[in-house]
C-alpha cells in the first residue's frame, strides 16, 4: 500500500472537499467585508450568518451564542481571560492535570499572579476524580475549566454534571470541547455550560479558525479588543472563507455524526483488537467504555514510542505517541503520568485516531504492519529478553531518577 494512512485526526484533519469548494470563492470574486453596508458586503455577511446557523446546530446552541475565533487555543484563553476578568474578586481556578496546554500554559502564570488553581486528578481509565471535584469548588471559584473529551486518550469528562455543580453554586463552567465536536453530540442548550471551545482544523475545516459558545447572559469580556465584530465580542474583521469554512464543516460534522459512531467506532475497535491480540504485552490507555469513537491509546511496552513512530512512517502511516522529545530526554506524556500509568507503557504507547476518511482496508494494512515493528524494535530493547520482558528492569524507574530511557 504505496498511499498515505493517516491515523492521527486528533492531531488535525484533511479540509474536507465539501469545505474547500465552499471557501473558495471568498478568497477570490466574493472578497466583500461584511461590516460594510452595500450589498457586495452583505454578501459575506450573509454567508458569515449561515455558518453561525451551521455551527449553532452542531452545538447545539443559538447562533448569536457562537463567536467566531482564531482557534481552538483563542477560545479556551478567551474564556479563561473572560472568566477571570469578569470577576476581579474571585482568585481560584479549578481545572484537571490532564488538559491540553490551551489552558495548561497559563497556570503558572495564574499562579505567579497569586491565583490560587487547583488541578484535580483522574484515575486510571482518565476518569474525573469527582468527590475531589466537588471538593475544591468554593465561593472563590471564578472558574472551572475542562475537557470534554481527552485528545490523547479520548476518555470524556462528565461535563453537564460538572457545568450543574458549578451553577448552584455561582461558578461559571467552561469546557474544552475541541476533541469531542463533530464525535458526540454536545447539546449545550440543555446544560449549564456557560462556555465551550471548538477548533475548525479537527472537523475536517482548514487549521486557524475555532469557536467559542457563550451562553446568553453570561458575563463575558472579549480577548481580542477592536471594532465591532462579533457583536462586540470579538474585534479582527471576521475571517470570512475560514468562517464559511467552519460552517460547512459543521454541517458535514453533523450529517456524519452517525456514521463516526457506528462505522468510524467499528474501524478503532477492529483497529485495537487486532493489535492487541497480534502483540504481547500491550495495554489500552484510557477508559474503553467511556471515551470519543475515533480514538484509541495503545502502550506497546518495552519500546519507544517516537521509535515506533519512525518505522510506521517508514510504511506510510501517521500516529502520534504518547512522549514528547524535550531537551534530549523523552517525557512521557502528562496525561498518561497522571492517570499513573506504568512508565515501561507511557513511553511505548501511540495514539491512533480516526476519521470519516478511513476505511477498513487501511486498518486491515496497519494491523498486518506493526507486529514486525514491535517484534523488531523489542529485539533491539536492553529491557526485553526472548519472548518477555528482561528479568532486571529494576533501572527502568522515573521515580528513581535513573530511568534509562528517559533520563528523568
Ligand atoms: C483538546 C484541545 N484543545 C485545544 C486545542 C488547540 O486547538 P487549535 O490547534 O485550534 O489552537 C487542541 C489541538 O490540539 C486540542 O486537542
Amino acid at each position: 500500500m504505496s498511499k498515505l494512512i493517516y491515523f492521527d485526526n486528533n492531531a488535525t484533519t484533511m479540509s474536507a472537499p465539501e469545505v474547500i469548494e465552499a471557501m473558495v470563492p471568498f478568497f477570490g470574486q466574493r472578497y466583500g467585508n461584511p461590516s460594510s453596508m452595500y450589498p457586495f458586503g452583505g454578501e459575506a455577511a450573509a454567508a458569515v450568518k449561515k455558518a453561525r446557523e451551521n455551527v449553532a446546530a452542531l452545538m447545539g446552541c443559538e447562533p448569536r451564542e457562537v463567536v467566531f475565533t482564531s482557534c481552538g487555543t483563542e477560545s479556551d484563553n478567551t474564556a479563561l481571560w473572560s472568566a477571570l476578568r469578569t470577576q476581579p474578586d474571585k482568585r481560584h481556578l479549578v481545572t484537571s492535570r490532564v488538559e491540553h496546554p490551551a489552558i495548561g500554559s497559563n497556570l503558572p502564570f495564574l499562579k505567579n499572579q497569586g491565583y490560587r488553581v487547583t488541578e484535580i486528578g483522574v484515575d486510571e481509565k482518565g476518569n474525573l476524580l469527582w468527590d475531589q471535584f466537588i471538593e475544591s469548588l468554593t465561593p472563590d471559584t471564578a472558574l472551572a475549566s475542562f475537557l470534554w473529551a481527552n485528545n490523547e486518550t479520548g476518555t470524556i469528562f462528565p461535563v453537564a454534571e460538572m457545568a450543574e455543580a458549578c451553577a448552584e453554586r455561582g461558578i461559571q463552567f467552561h469546557t474544552d470541547a475541541v476533541q469531542a465536536a463533530g464525535k458526540i453530540p454536545l447539546n449545550l442548550a440543555g446544560t449549564k455550560i456557560d462556555m465551550a471551545s471548538i477548533s475548525g482544523h479537527k472537523l475536517h475545516a482548514p487549521k486557524g479558525i475555532g469557536a467559542l459558545y457563550v451562553r446568553r447572559g453570561l458575563k463575558y469580556m472579549p480577548y481580542m479588543v477592536g471594532g465591532h465584530q462579533e457583536n462586540g465580542r470579538r474585534g479582527g474583521t471576521e475571517n470570512v472563507p475560514y468562517i464559511v469554512a467552519l460552517g460547512r464543516a459543521a454541517e458535514l460534522a453533523l450529517a456524519n455524526m452517525d456514521d463516526e459512531n457506528t462505522r468510524v467506532r467499528a474501524l478503532r475497535d477492529r483497529l485495537e483488537k487486532g493489535l492487541t491480540e497480534a502483540i504481547s504485552h500491550t495495554r489500552i490507555n484510557g477508559d474503553p467504555q467511556n471515551r470519543v469513537p475515533n480514538t484509541t491509546n495503545i502502550s506497546f511496552e518495552y519500546v519507544e514510542g517516537e521509535a515506533i513512530l519512525l518505522h510506521l512512517a517508514g510504511s506510510g502511516i501517521c500516529a502520534s505517541s504518547g512522549s514528547a522529545c524535550t531537551s534530549g530526554s523523552l517525557e512521557p506524556s502528562h496525561v498518561l503520568r497522571a492517570m499513573g500509568v506504568p512508565f515501561t507503557a507511557a513511553h511505548g504507547s501511540i495514539r491512533l485516531s480516526l476519521s470519516v476518511h478511513n476505511t477498513r482496508e487501511e486498518v486491515d494494512y496497519a494491523i498486518k504492519t506493526f507486529p514486525p515493528i514491535i517484534a523488531k524494535l523489542r529485539d533491539m530493547s536492553p529491557f526485553w529478553k526472548d519472548d518477555g520482558p528482561a528479568e532486571d528492569n529494576s533501572m527502568l524507574s522515573c521515580e528513581t531518577g535513573s530511568c534509562q530511557v528517559c533520563g528523568v
